[in-house]
């Protein structure tokens, strides 16, 4: 392939090669980059262009959003092409009255937020990269975040999707309502599919009114059972925006890397739980959490709570959360997990990986830390990786097992990309792994599309 001819093909598109693309900062996987050229289409149309010039070409392609991605699902080899869909991030469209964002696919989920606020609503979703994330990308990984256990994932948000096929023909079901009973919803096979199928350039988002201003606590419990207790006790109430858990050996750890003040929050915790609760004003939303915690303070066995009384401290509430990038400095690449755990089970899945962990090697642990009230808990071993193979399927082995017996799931929101191929292989059902290569061989025949992830192998792969 020639420079020259792809930029002929793609016309008013930036492209860098691969010696530019050397100088750049690939994002969090230093795989994002290992490409033969990076294009950046203005407009569907481009999009188009860049596919027909790969599928003549037999070229393949890896959509890349804010390559904030945690399994892999960006990483290039160096005979692919990028398609980032950074320059198209326009948010064309909101309708205050039907609450309908109509964005393109590369706009960040904060500059969504934001124009959301301007009519006093918010996409409903929400997550630490927020600033970086893209909606095509977040789509394609079928993100959840924060908020998932009362607005559901990216899946849930979507109304309406347009989605260009390997083939350069543009699957446009940009529907702005709610209610479609029109057969088959297959908008939905592209959530989730980390560009496997198509590359996502337009969606339809559902926006929710919010109240406006909002309060937060941080509550020392022994355990999982009681912050599911507060949590409850809540649900029934008020306007929960996060109910969010951490482990000691993460909140300690993310305390000393930070720099926080271990005196200023209740660090000796077994567990801490953030609560965010919405309401008019900051002064009603914090006399609302104080009440509903006295209510529930000796029959959730509550041993200790702050409710933060200034912005600053709110933020470093936050910061102990989702400054996540701090385990990465303390351990180079540790390698990171992301399951579903049905609520009832977390203390005993929690202790039960710990003790497995141990067992693999004395010096093992976790760092335990997530998104409470829906059950997906985000597990950071406290060792450097990548690991050796068959290490690295042992801590699967320990951390997967009878997880989906249970009706949990392997992978919650981070997606399979390359990291959790293998995982996937194994848990997934064998029908529906077998659907699935069907689907990916239907759309995707030439298997161009960001080939090697989720469900299939490169051809010079081996099994
Ligand atoms: C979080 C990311 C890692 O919840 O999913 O912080
Ligand atoms: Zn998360």
């Amino acid at each position: 392939m020639s420079i020259d001819a792809l930029k002929a093909a793609v016309g008013a598109a930036v492209v860098w090669d691969r010696a530019e693309l050397a100088s750049r900062d690939p994002g969090f996987d230093s795989r994002n980059f290992e490409a033969l050229a990076l294009v950046r289409p203005a407009n569907v149309e481009g999009v188009v262009a860049l596919l027909r010039y790969c599928t003549e070409n037999g070229i393949s392609l890896v959509a890349q959003g804010g390559r904030t991605g945690l399994a892999g699902g960006a990483a290039t080899t160096g005979d692919q092409i990028i398609c980032d869909l950074g320059a198209m991030n326009r948010i064309e469209h909101i309708d205050p009255l039907a609450r309908v964002a109509v964005v393109q696919a590369g706009a960040s989920l904060a500059a969504v937020q934001e124009a959301a606020r301007a009519y006093g609503l918010d996409p409903g979703i929400d997550l630490a990269a927020r600033g970086s994330c893209t909606i095509g990308g977040m789509i394609s990984t079928n993100a959840g975040g924060i908020m998932a256990f009362r607005n559901g994932t990216m899946r849930h948000r979507i109304l309406g999707l347009e989605v260009v096929l390997p083939d350069g023909r543009v699957f446009d079901d940009l529907t702005r309502v709610l209610k479609v009973s029109a057969g088959y919803d297959l908008k939905q096979v592209f959530v989730g599919a980390e560009g496997t199928l198509g590359i996502v350039t337009r969606a339809a988002i559902r926006l929710e009114p919010v109240p406006g201003a909002s309060a937060i606590a941080l509550i020392a419990v022994d355990d999982a059972a009681s912050a599911q207790r507060v949590v409850g006790h809540f649900l029934g109430r008020a306007s929960l925006r996060a109910a969010e858990i951490m482990w000691q050996k993460f909140s300690q750890t993310m305390a000393m890397m930070l720099g926080i003040d271990p005196t200023s929050l209740p660090l000796d915790a077994p567990c801490l739980l953030i609560l965010e609760l919405e309401s008019d004003t900051p002064e009603n939303a914090a006399r609302e959490l104080e009440e509903g915690l006295a209510e529930i303070w000796s029959e959730a066995h509550i041993r200790d709570g702050i409710i933060a009384n200034s912005l600053q401290q709110a933020q470093t509430i936050w910061r102990l959360r989702e400054e996540t990038e701090q385990l990465e400095r303390r351990h180079s690449h540790p390698p990171s997990f992301d399951v579903s755990v049905p609520g009832g089970a977390l203390d005993d899945y929690v202790s039960r990986i710990r003790t497995g962990l141990s067992t693999l090697d004395a010096r093992l642990d976790a760092y335990v830390f997530g998104h409470l009230a829906d059950g997906n808990l985000h597990i950071v071993i406290n060792t450097d990786g990548p690991l050796a193979p068959d290490r690295h399927s042992a801590i699967e082995e320990v951390l997967y097992a009878g997880l989906r017996d249970m009706g949990g799931s392997f992978s919650a929101e981070h997606g399979v990309g390359i990291d959790k191929r293998d995982a996937y292989e194994r848990h997934a059902d064998p029908v529906k792994l077998e659907l699935a290569r069907s689907v990916k061989a239907l759309l995707d025949p030439k298997n161009l599309l960001n080939p090697g992830k989720i469900v299939n192998r490169r051809p010079r792969e081996t099994d």
